[in-house]
């Protein structure tokens, strides 16, 4: 059975530093999703956003970039934006569940309303040629909402909707609801890709039990924990190579440098690396203890110490 990963995006992370990096120690990701594009107020592409796209920093990589919004205007913008840099598909947040976002109607707080989710799809068909795919949670409040937007998608010709088999309301606590994920898979026509909570080779292959239908995964978080799962994934391994630290070594001192350059002072390197340190922790055999020792570490060499501990005790 054909199997594609994806690269599930997470703001903060998963920029085109860590994407080409991650890309060239690790492999195994097919396709590399862009952290969100978002507006304040005035329509304009901030830097940030700028170079995280600019093909010149996408390479060798398979990239689709991401927007969050409840306006048509906001979409026809980035597609104008994105597409004169090349890219064919523009990927639709309607997943993020945080209040400030959800209360203005965006993320997982827009999945209530068909309606407008309706008006801004009918604009971007008819003014654009971008393909669409969707990202979503399955509602803010109840795992129900999502069902209420399927006969409205099925009018488009998205790509492939990809959900987040929880519901808004519950940010990142809690389990998934594959019963929930199961009655969307029986009520759409859409291809949907599964997300949530893949963060070993037997996880995903519990999935692919479970939804024989699905060949599509997005891995977020696990993805940076174990930054080895997606080869191992597509290896059918749950052996990690013998030099499993040095490699981990040598990504880890990428994205340090090239943070580092791009960060000005200590304090966010710091804080930059210590976001990392939150998921990475989790591959060693004492994931608290590894993660205090670089939340000690108040200069840049005894960070550097305390990464080289870690590694030495594995
Ligand atoms: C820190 C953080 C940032 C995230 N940023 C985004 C984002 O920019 N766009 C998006 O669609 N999802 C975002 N997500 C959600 C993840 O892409 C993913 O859907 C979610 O974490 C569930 O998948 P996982 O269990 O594999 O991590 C973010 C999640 C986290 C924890």
């Amino acid at each position: 059975m054909s199997l594609t990963l994806l690269s599930s995006p997470l703001q903060g992370f998963t920029d085109f530093r860590f994407r080409n990096a991650f890309n060239h120690y690790f492999g195994g990701v097919d396709t590399f999703y862009a952290p969100y594009i978002r507006f304040n107020k005035k329509l304009i592409i901030k830097n940030s956003y700028k170079l995280d796209l600019q093909p010149e920093n996408n390479t060798d990589l398979e990239v689709i970039p991401q927007i969050m919004t409840n306006s048509a205007d906001e979409f026809l913008f980035v597609v104008d934006y994105i597409q004169e840099l090349g890219y064919k598909e523009l990927n639709w947040n309607l997943g993020c569940p945080y209040p400030m976002v959800t209360n203005r109607g965006m993320g997982s707080g827009l999945i209530c309303d068909p309606e407008k989710i309706n008006h801004i799809l009918e604009r971007v068909h008819r003014e654009t040629d971008i393909l669409v795919s969707m990202k979503m949670r399955m509602g803010y409040e109840t795992p129900e909402e999502i069902l209420d937007t399927f006969p409205i998608l099925d009018q488009y010709p998205l790509k492939n909707i990809a959900i987040h088999a929880r519901i808004g309301k519950q940010l990142y606590k809690g389990g998934v609801n594959l019963e929930a994920f199961e009655t969307c898979i029986a009520n759409t026509k859409h291809k949907l890709y599964y997300n949530g909570d893949i963060t070993t080779v037997s996880k995903l292959k519990d999935m692919q039990l479970r939804f024989p239908s699905i060949d599509h995964f997005m891995i977020g978080r696990g993805l940076i924990a174990d930054p080895f799962l997606p080869q191992m994934i597509k290896n059918d391994t749950r052996t990690y190579p013998e030099n499993r630290w040095d490699i981990f070594r040598e990504f880890h001192d990428t994205i340090y440098q090239q943070y580092d350059e791009a960060l000005s002072g200590p304090t966010p390197i710091k804080m930059k690396m210590q976001g990392f340190w939150e998921y990475f922790a989790q591959s060693f055999s004492n994931p608290q203890k590894a993660f205090k020792k670089i939340k000690k570490a108040n200069n840049p060499r005894a960070y550097q110490q305390a990464v080289a501990e870690i590694l030495k005790n594995g």
